[in-house]
C-alpha cells in the first residue's frame, strides 16, 4: 500500500534520514520507533509531502507520489496527525472538523456519524474553540480531523506525547478499534514499548536516520530495545 524506497531527507544543508525503506500493507498497523531526534517526524513529514525528500520514491497504492502536494496526498487516501497536534485553536471543533472534510476524495460533504460514535467528547463540543479543549480532547479532535476525509491510511506523530495517562488510554482504544476494523492501515510513531508492541503487526525502529532494525512486532527483542530504544 505505501512503500519507501531509498528515501533521503533533510533540512538545508543537512542530512537527516538516509536510505530508508519502509512498507505499509493494507489494514496493517506499524511502528516507527526511535529516540528523539533520530529522524521519525521527517519521514513522516516526507511521506506527506511536507518536505521533499532529496532522492528515493514514496508509492502508495502503486503509484508514485512522490511529486504530489500534501493537499492531493490527502486526496488520494492519505491522513496525517502531525506530532504536537496543530489543530485551529480559533476555530470550534466543527470547523476545525470540516476543514478535514476538504481533503475527502469524491468530495464528501457531511460529517460521517461514525466519527462521533468514536469521539463523543467532540459532539458535546462542537461549538467550542479548539483552542478551548484540554490536550487530550484536542489530540482527538486532530485524529478526528484526519479521518473526517476517510483515509486509507493514517500517519500519526507521537499521538500520546504530553497527554494525561487517562486519554492516553482512549487514544489507545481508538487504535485499537481502528485495527479491529482493519479498513485504515495505521503508520504509528510511538515510544512507549509497551503499546507498540502490543498493537502493532510489524516495527521499524529508526536510528540516525536509517532503518536500525524492523520485524514482526511480537519478535521485538531485548536486546534491541537495549540497543535501539534506550537512552
Ligand atoms: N525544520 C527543521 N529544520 C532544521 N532541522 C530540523 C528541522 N526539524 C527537525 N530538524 C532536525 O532533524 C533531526 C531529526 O528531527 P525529527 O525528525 O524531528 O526527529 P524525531 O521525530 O525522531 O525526534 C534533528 O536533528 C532535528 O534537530
Ligand atoms: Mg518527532
Amino acid at each position: 500500500m505505501l512503500n519507501l524506497q531509498k528515501i533521503e531527507a533533510g533540512y538545508g544543508e543537512s542530512m537527516v534520514i538516509r536510505n530508508v525503506n519502509l512498507q505499509v500493507k493494507p489494514g496493517q498497523i506499524v511502528c516507527l520507533m526511535g529516540r528523539n531526534g533520530v529522524g521519525k517526524s521527517t519521514l513522516m513529514k516526507s511521506i506527506m509531502g511536507v518536505i521533499k525528500p532529496r532522492s528515493g520514491s514514496i508509492s502508495y497504492h502503486d503509484r508514485d507520489i512522490s511529486s504530489f502536494p500534501p493537499d492531493r496526498r490527502a486526496k488520494s487516501g492519505i491522513g496525517y496527525v502531525p506530532q504536537g497536534r496543530e489543530i485551529f485553536p480559533q476555530l470550534s471543533v466543527e470547523e476545525n472538523l470540516l476543514l478535514g472534510l476538504e481533503a475527502a476524495a469524491g468530495g464528501r460533504k457531511k460529517l460521517p456519524d461514525s466519527l462521533f460514535d468514536t469521539f463523543p467528547v467532540l459532539r458535546q463540543m462542537l461549538h467550542r474553540k479548539g483552542g478551548d479543549l484540554s490536550g487530550g480532547q484536542q489530540q482527538q479532535l486532530a485524529i478526528a480531523r484526519a479521518l473526517a476525509s476517510g483515509p486509507k491510511l493514517l500517519l500519526l506523530d507521537e499521538p500520546m506525547e504530553g497527554i494525561q495517562p487517562s486519554i492516553v488510554m482512549e487514544i489507545e482504544a481508538i487504535i485499537e478499534s481502528i485495527k479491529r476494523n482493519r479498513e485504515i492501515a495505521v503508520l504509528l510513531v510511538e515510544q512507549s514499548l509497551e503499546f507498540a508492541t502490543s498493537i502493532a503487526d510489524y516495527y521499524y525502529v529508526l536510528d540516525r536516520g536509517t532503518i536500525a532494525a524492523e520485524g514482526e512486532a511480537e519478535h521485538l527483542s531485548e536486546e534491541q530495545v537495549r540497543k535501539h530504544l534506550t537512552v
